[in-house]
């Protein structure tokens, strides 16, 4: 059955049956904390947490996704792939458990003849999360499977979640198992190759957060309704229903692999290592296809890394097939051709598409190029020197500036008969890695010598057109490369630019530099950083992320306008809250230093103390009634005199122009001395939530806000957990205080109450225990271990309860240890005047007994107290102690 038949017989079962048929979404997430689209489900999440309504009730998808987690798994297995279409269908708050498996086992175990994927029921096997009985009766309800078909597993195999805070929930895989020849038998638990995974149904019913692994997350709530999310592997149905091995030879990628066997010349199946590579080649072959389709482009970062990573490594693949030429204007319209049917976009678009592709492998094959020749030079020289391994300085030249991955290296090697050293050149790895971090944290002091800079400022200063706009075009007035003028950088380096004017914002005034590229013909460059390290002069900080970039090529100049609007926020952000602290506490209150970015803020202020709750809830609300009044925000130029003359605020300590510029909200409620971008009015601002509020010296506070989506992110994630706590302490979020403090008061008598009993029953053991007392060398000794949780004030009484019931008529020496309520052991020690009259003394003991737990302590002669840390050593402390009574009484005799 054609993979489009498949496609078209699961939306036709699901529109049947009530649901909405909606087309994918991009691969490009629609949900911001994911990179890409990774599950059918991504672009119902709003749906499934709440915080849209969906506009029906069922829905069905075939989603286009990209996981490249397991990249390096490809071609090895039946069932990796970097690109995969999801089949789903979803409930929001309509069917769930029992709809699920209903719905799925008609359509896998359906006839052909009427619409169905005619799987033999009898090779249908499922999982189910650990405790969900309720989903196991179902599949012997709905489905009639044994109960040896049904198997149980637990977080890491039947729970689902998309690896960031959001809605997650136990699930039920259907397998069909494929025939001993496949592997053992027992199910999935025992085999995942020969009982494949088609179907995952998901009980989405938690949000959750605090994501570190697929077993390792917080829940924090119920979702506000039961949803059913589904993800059918289409890949996997279709090789399964096309009687193939593995989703590399389904008819939507067969073609491709077929092709690059033929420019190999070589033929599937001949070798497993070739046959490999072929499938590497045709899957990331494919998921680039579909990836520059969807607006991706190669890049060093993000998504454009991953783009770059898979044709590289397709490059790379047929490279290692013996085939040296140009391979991706043969290889991509093949993949086309095999996906256009489903996508037709992929055709009227194939131009833009191929040349991103083709382009990509050019600047590729140049570095590889110069790489083989350093390569080979340094293999011959290895040789001759009659050495078998390559340095490991050579293997990592090679990856650092000519992007070799190291198994290229490693391949290269092999067929000249070479090793290489890789301890040194992981060795060399780590260095730079220490490096780049160094240079992370120094990369805001600049160079020490400055005089490059002041070179390039001799032509006058940078003027900076980002008010009015966000790109312009401009000219490459310089490069500098570690301080020092440079003609040009290539693809890799990370260098300074300066430009003869710019759009892009340079770190000033609290505010953070603009993000952004800056291309120009045949080169693309990604702006790191911008700052004016002489007055005057705004230096970028770039990576040059394509061609080669030389001083004075025109060039034009773009900021991020996403970043850009974040910042705007961000900065008015900062006078909003600044003039509402004023407003609140006074107009002493005054900012001494401030940060922002998109989405946060941080702003110092003179202040002698803490701000309590409601002063913050005050701020805040002042400063989110002024983001509602929609002020316009105005920026006007004028001169420092007449800025002064209005009151306009200036930061202490700095030194402005004789002509400043003046940001203004509401007339005189804001006016600041402000370089700054903002938005054009408050209401833009969106939201301010302060996060926190602290200590920066003396007289000085410090709060910080979130702005923006970032404050609505923050009060969302609160929500949830109010939430949560009202559930678990079930009662209304309101009445959380007083539920809280009751159960806190609750607690503290029940501990009271608890020490009393202890108490007294360390009291009723003391005539027990001076009973017991021992002869050491004539000193009458007990030595008591109390039980775990004994209070030290408790172990101090019963010590000196039973040392006065062992009276002075002769020397007597009571140790009594026991770990508290926080599992530390304390130690006490009581000796009676005949004891001291020995030389006994129990400072010194205590001093003994608590060396031993780990720990120190003192005291007079005749009582001392001390503690340690480790509580299993109770008993060796108190013979140490029972040793040095011995010691004393025996030296002083
Ligand atoms: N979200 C689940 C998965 O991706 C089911 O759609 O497996």
């Amino acid at each position: 059955m054609e993979t489009a038949e498949i496609r078209r017989r699961f939306l036709d079962h699901f529109e049947k049956n009530g649901h909405t048929v909606v087309p994918s979404a991009s691969l490009i997430s629609p949900d911001p904390s994911l990179l890409f689209t990774v599950a059918g489900m991504v672009p119902f999440i709003p749906y499934l947490t709440g915080q849209q309504t969906p506009p029906w009730q069922r829905a069905t998808s075939v989603q286009k996704c990209i996981r490249t987690q397991d990249i390096e798994e490809v071609g090895k297995t039946t069932r990796h792939g970097t690109f995969f279409q999801m089949n789903g269908n979803f409930s929001f708050g309509d069917y769930f458990k029992e709809g699920a498996i209903a719905h799925a086992w008609e359509l896998v175990t359906g006839s052909i003849s009427d619409g169905g994927f005619g799987f033999d029921p009898g090779s249908v096997w499922v999982t189910v999360f650990h405790d969900d009985d309720e989903a196991a009766a179902l599949w012997k309800k709905v489905a009639g499977l044994p109960d040896e078909r049904i198997q149980r597993r637990g977080l890491l195999d039947n729970y689902w979640h998309t690896g960031q805070p959001g809605p997650g929930g136990p699930c039920s895989e259907i397998y069909i198992d494929r025939g001993p020849q496949y592997g053992p038998d027992g199910g999935p638990v025992v085999d995942e190759d020969r009982f494949l995974e088609i179907w995952n149904l998901v009980f989405m019913q938690e949000q959750i957060t605090d994501v570190k692994a697929k077993d390792d997350f917080v829940v924090v709530g119920e979702l506000p309704s039961k949803n059913i999310d589904t993800g059918m592997g289409l890949e996997r149905v279709a090789y399964l229903l096309q009687g193939v091995e593995n989703l590399y030879e389904i008819d939507q990628v067969f073609p491709t692999l077929q092709k690059a066997a033929e420019l190999a010349g070589t033929r599937y199946g001949a070798d497993h290592g070739d046959d490999v590579r072929l499938r590497v080649v045709a899957d990331h072959i494919r998921s680039s296809l579909m990836l520059i389709g969807d607006g991706v482009t190669p890049s060093n970062e993000g998504r454009g890394y991953v783009l770059r990573r898979l044709l590289r490594r397709s490059v790379r693949a047929m490279r290692l097939l013996g085939v040296q030429d140009r391979t991706l204007p043969e290889l991509l319209p093949v993949s086309k051709d095999c996906m256009k049917a489903a996508y037709p976009d992929l055709e009227s678009d194939f131009a833009r598409i191929s040349s991103v592709a083709y382009g990509e492998e050019d600047a590729f094959r140049r570095t590889l190029q110069t790489g083989t020749q350093i390569f080979d030079l340094a293999a011959d020289e290895t040789k001759s020197k009659a050495l078998t391994a390559l340095p490991g300085d050579t293997a990592f030249k090679l990856h650092d500036t000519y992007g070799f991955p190291i198994d290229l290296t490693l391949e290269m090697a092999a067929e000249q008969g070479l090793s290489v050293d890789e301890a040194g050149f992981r060795r060399l790895m780590t260095e730079q890695r220490e490096r780049a971090k160094a240079d992370a944290k120094a990369k805001k002091t600049g160079h020490a010598d400055t005089g490059a800079y002041r070179e390039l400022r001799e032509a006058g200063p940078t003027p900076f057109t980002g008010y009015e706009g966000l790109e312009t075009d401009s000219r490459v007035r310089g490069l500098l490369l570690d301080g020092v003028s440079v003609p040009g950088a290539s693809e890799g380096e990370t260098v300074e630019v300066v430009l003869d004017r710019t759009p892009f914002y340079a770190e000033s005034g609290g505010q953070d530099s603009d993000a952004g590229v800056i291309t120009g013909d045949g080169f693309e460059l990604e702006v790191l950083d911008v700052q004016r390290p002489v007055k005057g002069l705004v230096v970028h900080k770039v990576r040059v992320l394509k061609g080669e970039v030389i001083s004075g090529q025109e060039v034009a100049a773009k900021v991020d306008r996403e970043w850009r609007i974040g910042a705007c926020q961000a900065h008015s952000g900062t006078h909003i809250v600044h003039a509402a602290l004023r407003q609140v506490l006074g107009p002493q209150a005054l900012q001494s230093g401030s940060y922002n970015k998109p989405g946060y803020l941080r702003l110092d202020f003179a202040w002698g103390q803490a701000l309590g709750a409601a002063t913050r809830s005050e701020v805040e609300e002042v400063a989110n009634l002024a983001i509602r009044r929609d002020h316009p925000v105005s920026a006007t130029y004028m001169p420092l005199e007449r800025a002064r003359e209005l009151g306009a605020l200036a930061l202490f300590g700095e030194t402005y122009d004789e002509e400043v510029r003046v940001v203004e909200m509401a007339g005189s409620w804001s006016r600041e001395l402000c370089g700054g971008t903002h938005v054009g009015h408050s209401s833009q601002v969106g939201l301010v939530t302060l996060t926190g509020e602290s200590s920066v010296g003396a007289g000085s506070r410090r709060v910080e806000a979130f702005v923006g989506i970032e404050g609505f992110r923050y009060l969302a994630t609160e929500r949830a957990l109010v939430s949560r706590l009202a559930d678990l302490l079930k009662v209304q979020p309101d009445q959380l205080p007083e539920r809280i403090e009751r159960l806190v008061a609750q607690v503290r008598d029940a501990e009271k109450e608890l020490s009393k009993v202890r108490a007294s029953a360390l009291g009723a053991r003391a005539g027990e225990l001076a009973a017991s007392a021992r002869d050491v060398y004539g000193v009458a000794f007990v030595g008591y271990e109390a039980p775990a949780g004994t209070a030290a004030d408790d172990l101090r009484s019963l010590a000196l309860d039973v040392r006065g019931r062992l009276g002075n008529e002769k020397p007597a020496v009571v140790a009594a240890s026991g770990a508290g309520d926080t599992g530390r052991p304390s130690v006490v020690i009581a000796v009676n005047e005949p004891g001291r009259e020995w030389g006994v003394k129990a400072g010194a003991l205590v001093r003994v007994a608590a060396q031993t737990l780990g720990g120190g302590g003192g005291g007079k002669d005749d009582v001392a107290q001390g503690g340690g840390t480790d509580a299993s050593k109770i008993g060796d402390a108190l013979t140490a102690v029972e040793h040095a009574i011995g010691e004393t009484v025996t030296r002083g005799s």
